[in-house]
């Protein structure tokens, strides 16, 4: 067991000539098994190009990113991806695809191409399927996720990342553009995976009083640096705008 399942070290990805510097300008933060951290900023500052590097999607310029105390490199990035759950910024569902082949979706990185030529196997559809009762969802799993409410699709979008059982989940603005109700069930669907299964989350999160509720860390971003790093309590009085 490493010390860390997290750490950037001086991490700084490509640079970005519309904003005259690099895009991530030196990130260094660790984050401990089992943490609960709300990522914050105004747009544009980096909150998803830091979880972007975290599974490889972002070449790295200098530093270093460590997942479980491995280094990422291209040789160990399949290992590390299998580690990590990602949430992207809008869901990133296939809108034309049920429920359940969403999430089925989330093991195409695991397995080859010869085990999903004739479809997935049965295994794999009852694990994505109990994935979507969990979430509340096992009416849903065979209609497109076109027709499901906003909240639905976000909890589509965590089935498909928890079916490979990773360790660390990143969440990328789960929340925006849902109502209240559909917010809340998000979040404690989040929280339960926190809480329940000990799973480390990183989650973008706009809403100062929601991040409190929820997580114990917040990382701050502003132009691509680590402007505050601890407790979620007080944030209001010292960001008035994140
Ligand atoms: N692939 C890219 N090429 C050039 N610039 C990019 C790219 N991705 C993001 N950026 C820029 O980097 C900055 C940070 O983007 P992003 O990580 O999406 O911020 P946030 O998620 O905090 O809103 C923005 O100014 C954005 O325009
Ligand atoms: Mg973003």
């Amino acid at each position: 067991m490493h010390d860390y399942v997290i750490e950037c070290q001086n991490l700084e990805t490509a640079y970005a000539a519309s904003l005259n510097r690099p895009i991530l300008n030196g990130i260094n933060c660790q984050i401990k098994q089992g943490e609960f951290v709300v990522l914050l900023g105004l747009n544009g500052a980096g909150k998803s190009t830091l979880l972007r590097s975290l599974v490889g999607l972002v070449p790295i310029e200098r530093g270093t990113i460590q997942i479980n105390g491995v280094t990422m490199n291209p040789r160990t990035l399949t290992a590390i991806r299998r580690d990590i759950g990602m949430l992207f910024q809008g869901g990133g569902l296939i809108r034309q695809l049920s429920a359940i082949d969403n999430v089925l979706c989330g093991c195409l990185g695991v397995r080859t191409t010869w085990q999903t030529l004739w479809g997935f196997g049965k295994r794999d559809r009852l694990l994505a399927l109990k994935l979507l009762e969990q979430m509340g969802l096992s009416e849903q799993a065979d209609q497109k996720t076109a027709q499901l409410s906003g909240g639905q699709q976000q909890r589509v979008a965590i089935a498909r990342a928890l079916i490979q059982s990773p360790q660390i989940l990143l969440a990328d603005e789960p929340i925006t553009g849902l109502d209240v109700i559909a917010s809340q069930q998000v979040m404690q669907t989040l929280a339960k995976l926190h809480s329940q299964q000990g799973m480390t989350i990183i989650s973008v999160l706009h809403d100062l009083r929601i991040a409190a509720e929820y997580a114990q860390r917040a990382i701050v971003l502003e132009a691509g640096r680590v402007v505050y790093d601890g407790p979620c309590n007080n944030l209001q009085a010292q960001f008035s705008q994140v």
